[in-house]
């Protein structure tokens, strides 16, 4: 588990993080959503001692990470993949972290296998393509077998056996009862991925819940409707809290009513349908609902 109280961090005028307070349960992978600049890496950064709180105070297993004898074994960490020496190959980057904490070096070979660079593991890590110095990252972090696991962006950079890999063995890892935190901007990778998510914007958390209950919170669900009475249809389940749109003369996108009921009283008056499709919102949509008004790096928008 993991825990943050308050936390908050400054650099000069700039408050990265303000007041953040979560917890991170073992057992599952949480997400940890937000538009660039929101605070995640600095908040991250923090759990594992490698930047000071202003404010506030946060805990890994009910420890602080700088308090840890053996950290290696109880939190894995990727922050930032290319915090590797460039001139040594990636089996000593391993095999040298493996031996402050008296990890034999049969795991350094095992987290090379289980991360795939087996092939590149005695080439120098300087050379490396984005994608394996993010797995070379990766095996770092499970180096030490570690109860909890703190990945940056891990997929970044990953090709799709890389990102595939990665979201079954976080899956794993937390049916195992560990605790994974996980940032990703990849939504629909995220949507496969976590059980939980908390989204921060512009350094404060905005949502801390279960990933169904958020996409159920921020989204609307629409259903499809194809009928050549779209009018009759339209007349019928019309209602004050229920919106229609109808972008073609036979077609309607039904706010709320469920299907099931739409197709009751179309039943009833005899209008025969031709499709009744009922759409739920993604996590992209939540995402994008939520974070709004704190997206600090907005791009223009296309027509
Ligand atoms: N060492 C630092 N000195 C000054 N400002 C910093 C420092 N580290 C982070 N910041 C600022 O803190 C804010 C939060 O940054 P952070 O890296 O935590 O965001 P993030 O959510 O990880 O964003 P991204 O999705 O782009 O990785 C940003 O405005 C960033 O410029
Ligand atoms: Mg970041």
């Amino acid at each position: 588990m993991i825990t943050a109280e308050g936390l908050t961090k400054r650099f000069g005028d700039k408050t990265a993080v303000q007041d953040v307070s979560f917890t991170v349960q073992p057992g599952t992978v949480t997400g940890f959503l937000g538009p660039n600049g929101a605070g995640k890496s600095t908040t991250m950064r923090m759990i594992v001692g490698l930047d000071r709180p202003t404010s506030g105070t946060v805990t890994v297993a009910g420890n602080e990470y700088r308090k840890l004898r053996a950290p290696l074994t109880e939190v894995g960490v990727l922050l930032d993949a290319k915090a590797v020496h460039t001139g040594r190959t990636a089996r000593d980057h391993l095999r040298a972290m493996a031996a402050t904490h008296g990890i034999p070096s049969s795991r350094v070979d095992e987290v090379i296998d289980l991360a795939g660079i087996g092939s590149v593991a005695r080439k120098r890590a300087g050379k490396f393509s984005l994608g394996m110095g993010q797995r070379l990252g990766i095996a770092s972090a499970l180096l030490g077998d570690p109860h909890t696991l703190i990945l940056d962006e891990p997929v970044n950079g990953l090709d799709p056996e890389g990102v595939r890999w990665v979201r079954q063995f976080v899956r794993h890892a937390a049916s195992e009862g560990r605790t994974v935190l996980l940032s990703s901007h990849l939504m629909s990778e995220m949507a496969q991925t976590a059980d939980h998510v908390i989204v921060m914007g512009r350094g404060r958390v905005l949502a801390d819940a279960p990933l169904e209950e958020l996409v159920r919170a921020w989204t609307t669900n629409t259903v499809r409707v194809r009928t050549p009475r779209a009018a009759d249809l339209a007349a019928a389940v019309g209602g004050p809290a229920v919106e229609i749109v109808s972008s073609a003369p036979d077609l309607l996108d039904i706010v709320g009513l469920p299907a099931a009921r739409i197709g009751d009283l179309a039943a009833e008056r005899g209008i025969p349908l031709h499709e009744l499709t009922p759409t739920t919102g993604s996590l992209e949509d939540a995402y994008l609902a939520l974070t709004g008004d704190s997206v600090e790096y907005r791009t223009k928008e296309i027509a």
